[in-house]
């Protein structure tokens, strides 16, 4: 018996880093998607990375690890979220194979999604009935283990899918589902240059140092309520100047490095509405909005970008299937 899981990946558009914090977040499940194999294999697990991950020639067996040269750099990263996941459905004797086409930690919750696909395609391997809810909160789980503090945006955007606005209320992860007109996003895919766990600790001590850092995090939570307004009303022009507007926040907060800066730089010239960082940081993504994608798209590659992306419908969230 195998199973396959199809978990999403995400594009940020509003409230990374102060979502942390329980401020709002906007969050767009992208059609991009992470793929986990499972199937049953003796007492020996086995994990595979093949090379569109990134992560290539991994073999765990009982009593030893054979690491490819290339895949030294993310290794402990992307292992970790899978040895959570494996702990937390508690199966052994089982071989697991990932397909992306992004690497781990690009600012798309890639991360996330390895969890998310992993635990639905283990869950499903033992017969367990999970809905797509509880994968969410299982992967959440993995997560904050894996990363120290997170927040349930990633997870959630991966097993639920759509576009979703996350809010801590008196201690209650509220999440809804937003409805939007078509929207036209350009996404570029960068180097990134630290983990999001060291980001998100940057962060903190940054908020420890002074009050104004969170000044900076209450106002990006008021970005994001004028921003659902803009996206339910399909006010596009006000939408991308509130993306401008939290990269200045999400800049302010010393997460945005040389290589993002030119490249939002670079989206705006282009055309766009709006452009900014997508996820933790220093590095990683650029998410822009724009009425002709082409040009933007163009701009992106020319500073660099490895990937990008059009999209402008969310996906349904994870998939699994058993045969
Ligand atoms: C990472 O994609 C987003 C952060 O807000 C961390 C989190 O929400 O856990 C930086």
């Amino acid at each position: 018996m195998k199973s396959r899981a199809r978990a999403p990946t995400k594009v940020t558009l509003f409230g990374e880093h102060s979502v942390v914090y329980g401020f709002p977040a906007i969050v767009f499940s992208l059609p991009i998607y992470v793929e986990v194999n499972a199937e049953k294999h003796g007492k020996t697990s086995i994990l595979t990375g093949p090379a569109n991950l990134r992560t290539v020639d991994l073999v765990l067996s009982d009593n030893s690890i054979e690491v490819g040269e290339s895949t030294k750099k993310y290794l402990l990263r992307y292992i970790s979220y899978i040895k959570k996941s494996l702990e937390l459905v508690k199966v052994e004797g089982v071989k697991i194979e990932i397909k992306s086409p992004l690497p781990v930690g690009a600012g798309l919750g890639t991360s996330a999604a390895v969890a998310v696909g992993t635990i639905a395609a283990l869950a499903a391997l033992k017969g367990i009935e999970l809905d797509k809810e509880e994968i969410a909160k299982k992967a959440w789980t993995v997560e904050k283990e894996v990363q120290g503090r997170a927040s349930p945006m990633d997870t959630a955007a991966s097993a639920l899918g759509g576009i979703l606005w996350l809010e801590r209320v008196e201690d209650e992860w509220r999440i809804e589902r937003l409805t939007a007109l078509e929207i036209k996003l350009v996404i570029g895919v960068f180097e990134k240059q630290k983990t999001t766990a060291e980001l998100v600790q940057d962060v903190a001590a940054r908020l420890e140092r002074s009050y104004i850092y969170k000044e900076v995090i209450k106002v990006m939570g008021d970005i994001a309520r004028e921003a659902r307004k803009a996206l339910e009303n399909g006010d596009w022009t006000y939408l991308g100047e509130l993306m401008n507007l939290n990269h200045s926040m999400l800049e302010a907060l010393g997460v945005v490095n040389k290589e993002i800066a030119l490249a939002v730089h670079a989206a705006r010239v282009a055309g766009a509405l709006g452009a900014k960082l997508s996820g933790a940081g220093s590095g990683g993504a650029v998410v822009a909005l724009a009425d002709d994608p082409t040009p933007v798209a163009a701009a992106l590659k020319v500073v660099g970008a490895k990937d990008v992306f059009v999209v402008n419908k969310p996906s349904r969230g994870v998939e699994v299937n058993i045969f």
